[in-house]
């Protein structure tokens, strides 16, 4: 039987206008520019101001990813979105629908994905199996996020790390020559880890009542030292694995885009893999750690910068609550991001 391949053919991204730099934050949390930036790298995050929800991110970068594959955004243009965010619209319905509604893309399957801080390479392989089982040609896959509305305000250790923002990308039947080719992919999870990386409140078992709102339930929390540790483990060993399945050395990796938690934990994944800290793409310094956007908005800087050139080898780690997991290899395709 013959194979499908998977090519990636657009990539657009969104960050919203309001910067917010380390001294701002300083302003009202116990905390200094010095120690953000020495324990994490991150200089600057983007955070949406009220009433700016996930789906208004998402809109924007899938608007640019379908412009970046050539396509207009109506009926037709994709026939399957795939949303990644931990931060959606409501606890119900998904926001996916809402997402491929407003842009205008007909009555296409659409589905969110919650793999927090994984969720664009879980998203990835779910759009790509599809396709390779033939339920679609064509998926807009985004990862958007809007973690300022859910940080507490006076948690320094979360509201120094995280940002908003939002990435997207095309996938596409393809032919097995074509640069942008999906080419492996490994994802995990250790669901012992659950308290690791949580927003408590809100769901069945700690439903918010009439009577009471649990107010501090609903904020996002993170032991962060543990999260640490786990990090670098699980994105070196499930990076390891892709690679070992292709056959490629440290050395034949063009670009390590990992997510963008921590520039420390991404230079510790690149030294245990082998690979040389030049090659691994950091804009966290910029953007912070957008979660589910956070793979797709390095590859669109990379892109940007000229880094990422057709033909360049890829390879993709994140590390997300869950816990969960997960790293992808493509090849870079010759086109524009958006
Ligand atoms: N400003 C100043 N001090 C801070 C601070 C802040 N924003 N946040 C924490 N601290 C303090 C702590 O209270 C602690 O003080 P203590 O020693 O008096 O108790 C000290 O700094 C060290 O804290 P610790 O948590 O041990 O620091 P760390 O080096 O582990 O860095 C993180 C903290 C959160 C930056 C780090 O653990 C991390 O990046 N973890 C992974 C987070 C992540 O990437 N999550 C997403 C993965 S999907």
């Amino acid at each position: 039987m013959h194979h499908t391949s998977v090519a990636l053919t657009g990539l657009g991204s969104y960050l919203p206008p309001q910067r917010i730099t380390n001294d701002s934050l300083c302003d009202r949390l116990d905390t200094t520019d010095e120690w953000i930036t020495s324990r994490t790298g991150i200089r600057s995050r983007y955070w949406a101001g009220p009433g700016v929800a996930t789906s208004d991110l998402a809109v924007e970068a899938g608007h640019r990813a379908l412009k970046s594959a050539g396509l207009d955004a109506e009926p037709g243009a994709v026939d399957l979105v795939v949303l990644a965010t931990t931060t959606p619209d409501y606890p119900c319905p998904a926001t996916a629908p809402d997402v491929a509604a407003r842009l205008g893309l007909g009555p296409v399957p659409a589905y969110d994905i919650a793999a927090v801080c994984s969720g664009f390479l879980y998203a990835l392989a779910a759009a790509s199996a599809q396709i390779v089982a033939g339920l679609a040609r064509t998926a807009l896959v985004i990862g958007a996020e809007t973690y300022s509305t859910i940080l507490n305000p006076a948690d320094r250790t979360t509201n120094v790390i995280f940002g908003d923002g939002a990435g997207a990308v095309v996938l596409s039947v393809a032919s097995d020559q074509e640069p942008g080719l999906l080419l492996a992919m490994d994802l995990g999870s250790d669901g012992t880890g659950r308290d690791l990386i949580t927003i408590p409140g809100g769901g069945s078992r700690g439903r918010a009542t009439m009577a009471e709102p649990a107010v501090d339930g609903h904020y996002f929390t993170m032991q962060g030292k543990k999260v640490f540790t786990e990090a670098v483990k699980r994105m070196t060993e499930s990076s390891q694995t892709v690679l070992d399945r292709l056959g490629w050395t440290p050395d034949q990796v063009d670009w390590l885009v990992g997510h963008q938690a921590n520039v420390r934990i991404l230079n510790a994944v690149a030294r245990g893999l082998g690979i040389p800290q030049e090659r691994a793409v950091i804009n966290l310094d910029r953007v912070g750690n957008t979660s589910a956007a956070s793979i797709p908005l390095a590859l669109a800087d990379a892109a940007a910068d000229g880094s990422l050139t057709p033909g360049s080898r890829i390879l993709l780690t994140a590390f997300g609550g869950g816990l969960t997991w997960g790293a992808a290899a493509l090849t870079w395709p010759d086109i524009t991001a958006a």
